[in-house]
């Protein structure tokens, strides 16, 4: 199936392109009035998530609004383990909530590798998008699936719910490595079986959400989060149908972790708002491993004006712009998606979100025509 925009693919493989292309962390949620309404109908987020026809009607809302050239599934990273039996909840306001942490030792060695066949939905899901996604005989835009990092759910499959510390889960870190060690193997044949599966029913990129990396000390990160995401990343896929399936890496916090992430064996490193695109562009030059990079617009700049939207958008496009190249031929914009550095939040104005992508769209294309 032909795409009619590739631009996405493109950038994470470091090809050249007409425009910078952006899409969003989050871009289907709760600061659409669109997406309350399926979910009203759906009843909560679980139950939408768990709808493929639903979940596909809010994996293409935003696309419909913004010039956005990706879409990603509409899913929740903790779908593993949920389905790993640890009994998961979304109470309203408050976040996920599992009824079965992994608080002890017979906790640990009673978890067992997640049953695909209680993730169908999810598989489900992605061919119904990528059906959906066809206009006129052509696939409208890539679709990208995802999972959290290894590191990322024993988080929250440790604490039971998001925290501020998370300090069960460091706790379990450094009093017994051997039983964190047996949650994040676990995870690691979870996450690889559950995104090759997302491979074979029709995603075309995946990426890893690393949502808690940045909580490690120097050294631990290196082999707790990141070897985690180094083994899933060993066990997938990466062409399908003579195609290459690009994988992107996203750590928040990770900046300082840059040359590392770099040898994970990923295509693209995402980047939060406290890195900076083009000194990023610059290290990873300096020790010759030149990954594209996603990033990294500040979500809540987005509460400012159109016109500082606007700004802010253009000085992180303008950086990058001034800064060498990947290679001959390529603009120094090439090898790189505008996206946030984190999720969009719910409070967003709607029509910010249109200045933001109507500047990325426009002022990436002027500089390249420079
Ligand atoms: O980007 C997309 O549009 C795809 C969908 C997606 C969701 N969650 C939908 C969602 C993706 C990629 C995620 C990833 C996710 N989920 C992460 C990693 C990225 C990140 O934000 O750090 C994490 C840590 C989670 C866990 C999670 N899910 C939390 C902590 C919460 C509650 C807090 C919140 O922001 O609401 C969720 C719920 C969730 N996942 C919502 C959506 C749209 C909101 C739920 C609702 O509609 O009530």
């Amino acid at each position: 199936m032909a795409l009619i925009n590739d631009r996405f693919l493109r950038a994470c493989l470091k090809q050249s392109t007409d425009r910078t292309p952006i899409w969003l962390m989050r871009q289907a949620g709760r600061y659409l009035p669109e997406y309350n309404a399926t979910r009203a109908v759906a009843g909560s987020f679980l139950a939408l998530a768990k709808n493929p026809q639903l979940a596909t009607e809010v994996t293409l809302q935003p696309l419909d609004r913004y010039p956005l050239d990706a879409a990603i599934l509409f899913s929740d990273i903790l779908t593993i383990p949920d389905a790993m039996g640890l009994g998961l909840t979304f109470e309203a306001g408050e976040g996920p909530r599992f009824s079965k942490p992994l608080r002890d030792e017979q906790a640990v060695n009673n978890l067992r590798v997640a049953d695909l066949n209680e993730l169908k939905y999810v598989f489900d899901a992605v061919s119904e998008i990528r059906k959906a996604l066809i206009q006129d005989g052509q696939q409208r835009v890539p679709l990208i699936g995802f999972s959290g990092s290894p590191w990322t759910l024993a988080c929250y499959m440790v604490e039971g719910s998001g925290s501020d510390d998370f300090k069960h889960t460091k706790g379990m870190l450094y009093q017994r490595p051997d039983l964190m060690k047996k949650i994040l193997d676990a995870n690691i044949q979870s996450v690889a079986a559950y995104l090759t599966a997302q491979v074979d029913a029709g995603a075309q990129a995946l990426m890893i959400f690393d949502t808690w990396g940045g909580l490690l000390p120097d050294g631990w990160y290196q082999k707790t989060s990141l070897a985690s995401m180094k083994a899933v990343i060993d066990l997938l896929p990466r062409e399908k149908d003579g195609q290459r399936i690009p994988i992107l890496v996203f750590t928040k916090g990770g900046g300082i972790w840059l040359e590392d992430i770099a040898s994970s064996g990923a295509d693209v490193i995402g980047l939060d708002w406290t890195a900076s695109v083009a000194k990023s562009r610059k290290r990873l030059l300096a020790v010759n491993k030149p990954l594209a990079l996603q990033g990294n617009f500040d979500p809540l700049a987005l509460f400012s004006s159109p016109e500082q939207i606007s700004q802010e958008a253009k000085r992180i496009l303008d950086e990058l712009a001034e800064s060498p190249s990947l290679g001959s031929g390529l603009h120094s914009l090439d090898g790189h998606v505008f996206n946030l550095g984190h999720g969009i939040s719910q409070f967003t104005n709607p029509d910010h979100v249109t200045a933001l992508t109507e500047t990325v769209v426009s002022h990436s294309k002027t500089l390249r025509n420079q």
